[in-house]
Parts: C-alpha cells; structure tokens; sequence
C-alpha cells in the first residue's frame, strides 16, 4: 500500500504528517512511503532524513498519483482536491465541524476520509488523539507567547539591584492545553491559578502547583470529560468571579471549549480595563470565537493596555514537535487496521472506524453529516 505526505499548503501551516521516525515504522510493516519534497522543512526534516528512514521523495502531482493513503495535518483545498484520484483515503484533520460544507467535495471526488478529531475519546483511543497532543504543544506555546509579550520576567528574583515579584497568570479551562499552560507557566516561576467548570479539574489544577478557582453553587457541570453550556445563573457568578480574578493577574490563558458549540465568552470589556497596563491575554480559543469579547482571530491587538493574542494554529509555532506526536497520533491510528498484506480494512464495526469514517466512496457516512443523526 502507498502512503503519501504532502507539504502543507494552507498558510501558517508549518507541520507535517510523517516524521523519519514514523516513516521507519510505516516500511517496517511494509508499506511505501513518499514525501513531497520540503514537505518537513519547517520541522526540520530536510528531505535527505526522510530518504535516510526510507522515503522516496516526489512532486506533488506524482504523490497524488501514485498514493492510496494520503496523511495531511490540514483539509483538502480546492487545487488539491483537483489532483486527488477517486478512491484515495485521506486521513489526518480535517476539520469537518468548522467548515462542514467541504465534505460535499470531499463525496463528489469519491474520496475515503478519516476526520480524526472525531475520534471517540475513549481509552484506546488515546494515542492516537491529535486533539490531546496538539493541545498540549499549543499550551505550551500560548505560555512562551505570554512571556515574549509580558514587558516583565516570571520568576520572582532578588537581586542586589532590587526584587523581581513574581508574575501571576489565570488560566480558564484546564482541559489539555489549559494543564499543559499551568504546568509551563509553573516552569517559567509564576503564580498561577487556574479556573474550569468542571470540579474535579482541582485536584489536577493543584497537582501541578496551581490554585484552584471555582464558582461555588451546586449546579456545575455534569461529570464528563467534556463541558457543557452552562445554565445563565451560573454565568452570572462565573463573570463575578472572573471580575473579580481577572484584575489580579498579569496574563490570562484562555483555553475553555464547549465541542461543537462557539467558546463561551467569558472575560468581557471591562475585565480588560481592569487588568494594568502590560498585561496580556492569550486566547486559543480565537478559532471559535474567542472566550474574550476583544480577540480578533488571527491577529494580536492591543486594547486598553493589554496584549490580546488571538494567533491561530499555535501548535504550529512549534512545528518539529507537533508534528512529531502527529505523525504517531496518524501510525497509531492506521496500524491496527492493516491486514497482513499491509492493506487497509476499514472495520465500520470498529467504533473509532466509524466515528472518524466522514466520507467514504464518494458517499456521506456521518450520521452527524449526513443528516441520519437521530
Ligand atoms: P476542551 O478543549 O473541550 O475544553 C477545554 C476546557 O475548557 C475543558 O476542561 C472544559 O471543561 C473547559 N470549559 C468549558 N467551558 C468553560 C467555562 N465556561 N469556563 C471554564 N472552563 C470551561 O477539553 P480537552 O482538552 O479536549 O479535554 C477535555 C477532557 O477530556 C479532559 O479532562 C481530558 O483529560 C479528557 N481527555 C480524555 C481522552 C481520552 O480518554 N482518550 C483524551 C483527551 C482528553
């Protein structure tokens, strides 16, 4: 079976969808692998360590040619739908929420496609959990945006010149990426005090050296991995309890989602105003909305005093490692699907197979797309 990496064409994209690694692993089970030359160019694989793993390197319109499997970190787009053949399975983020009028494209090329932020999060599932491992790499980075923004240090140092206080950050939302900025901001030497709907949140929140802030009232969110839109009392004394935390910090990490739903908007004008002149405030959750009312998407503006980061993609601000546990997430995931001649069974009884399985064939299997969700 043929594997396929194209170099990413959407703008700002710097990751890749196979690393020398994981092509080293695809060939040991016997399949073929070929890259699009400079396709790991910005994670810093030149196409010699790809080579060197096994690869053979091609243009672009041979790979789409010569490719069963294409592996991508971003959608098709118009120009490369055009090159794909009938019958490829494409496999990688697809982001078929945010823009679900491409998968009609993607049935009329007679494409396979496997969307793997739709996959279950179950136990199985998480090593192959691109949501879970670019999240992370994202929250790292939301934390040393802060830093290069925030005209002060973090650390508290005592100097013979004078003290240093330490800086203080908020994070709101401590799923993945919300920890993982909690833990690196810890690193860096600063306060820090993390916010979620969700209690049991805590114990995870204290664990890493955090404090724990929460809106006290019995109805929270349910117990479940994810968060749900909350009740309008509850957003109530959840503005007064970000009014009231907003102000003591230097920089806030937002990072709160709702799946499926626009980011709730949880720090609005005022609190900006309330924070002092050179804070910052990183939003990753821009794509959807935004959790502050003064994020532009895509753009960093500064209101009131405050840096306001609404950069996109920041996982690809790191771009060797995100694609590194990318490309696994991706091995992880087709592996177990291979027969012994190294073919690719599509198990639809599988429930990771058909919750990822968008297209198939030309056809809308979804059932959240292809209008059968009961
Ligand atoms: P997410 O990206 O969907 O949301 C981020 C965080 O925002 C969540 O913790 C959510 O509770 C919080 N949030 C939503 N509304 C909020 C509000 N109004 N105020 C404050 N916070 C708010 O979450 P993510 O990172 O995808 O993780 C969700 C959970 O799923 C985590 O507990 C994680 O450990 C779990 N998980 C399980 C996996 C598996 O078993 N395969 C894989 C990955 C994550």
């Amino acid at each position: 079976m043929n594997i396929g990496i194209p170099r990413e064409t959407e703008p700002g994209e710097t990751r890749v969808a196979a690393s020398p690694d994981t092509v080293k692993q695809m060939i040991g089970k016997g399949l073929t692998v070929r890259i699009e030359s400079h396709a790991g160019e910005h994670s810093a694989w030149p196409d010699a360590a790809y080579t060197q793993a096994g690869a053979e390197i091609v243009k672009r319109a041979d790979l789409f040619a010569q490719s069963d499997v294409i592996f991508t970190a971003q959608p098709p787009d118009d120009a490369t739908l055009d090159m794909l053949r009938s019958g490829t399975v494409v496999v990688g983020m697809l982001s078929p929420l945010s823009a679900p009028e491409r998968i009609e494209k993607w049935a009329s090329a007679g494409l396979t496609t496997l969307a793997l932020e739709l996959l279950p999060r179950i136990t199985r599932a998480q090593s192959m959990d691109v949501l879970s491992s670019q999240s992370n790499v994202a929250g790292y980075k939301a934390v040393l945006v802060a830093a290069n923004h925030y005209p002060r240090m973090f650390p508290m140092m005592m100097t013979a010149a004078g003290t240093v206080t330490p800086a203080k950050v908020l994070v709101l939302g401590g799923g993945v990426a919300g920890l993982q900025a909690i833990a690196t901001s810890k690193r860096l030497g600063a306060v820090v005090t993390g916010y979620d709907v969700r209690p049991e949140v805590g114990e995870q929140v204290a664990s890493l050296g955090g404090r724990f802030i929460c809106v006290e009232q019995e109805q929270r969110a349910e117990a479940s991995v994810y968060a749900k839109e909350m009740a309008d009392d509850y957003k109530q004394k959840e503005q007064a309890l970000l009014a009231t935390h907003v102000p003591l910090n230097d920089m806030v990490i937002t990072t709160a989602l709702i799946p499926g739903r626009p980011a709730p908007r949880l720090i609005d004008e005022e609190m900006v105003r309330s924070m002092r002149p050179g804070s910052v405030i990183v939003d990753l959750a821009s794509a959807t909305g935004g959790n502050c009312a003064l994020t532009r998407p895509g753009e960093v503006i500064e209101a009131h005093g405050v840096t306001i980061v609404g950069t996109l993609n920041l996982a690809a601000g790191i771009p060797a490692d995100a694609s590194h546990l990318f490309a696994r997430n991706l091995v992880n995931f087709i592996f177990p699907m291979l027969n012994e001649q190294g073919e690719l069974m599509l198990n639809t009884e599988d429930e990771l197979v058909a919750g990822c399985l968008v297209t198939r064939g030309g056809e809308i299997v979804h059932p959240r797309f292809s209008g059968k969700e009961g």
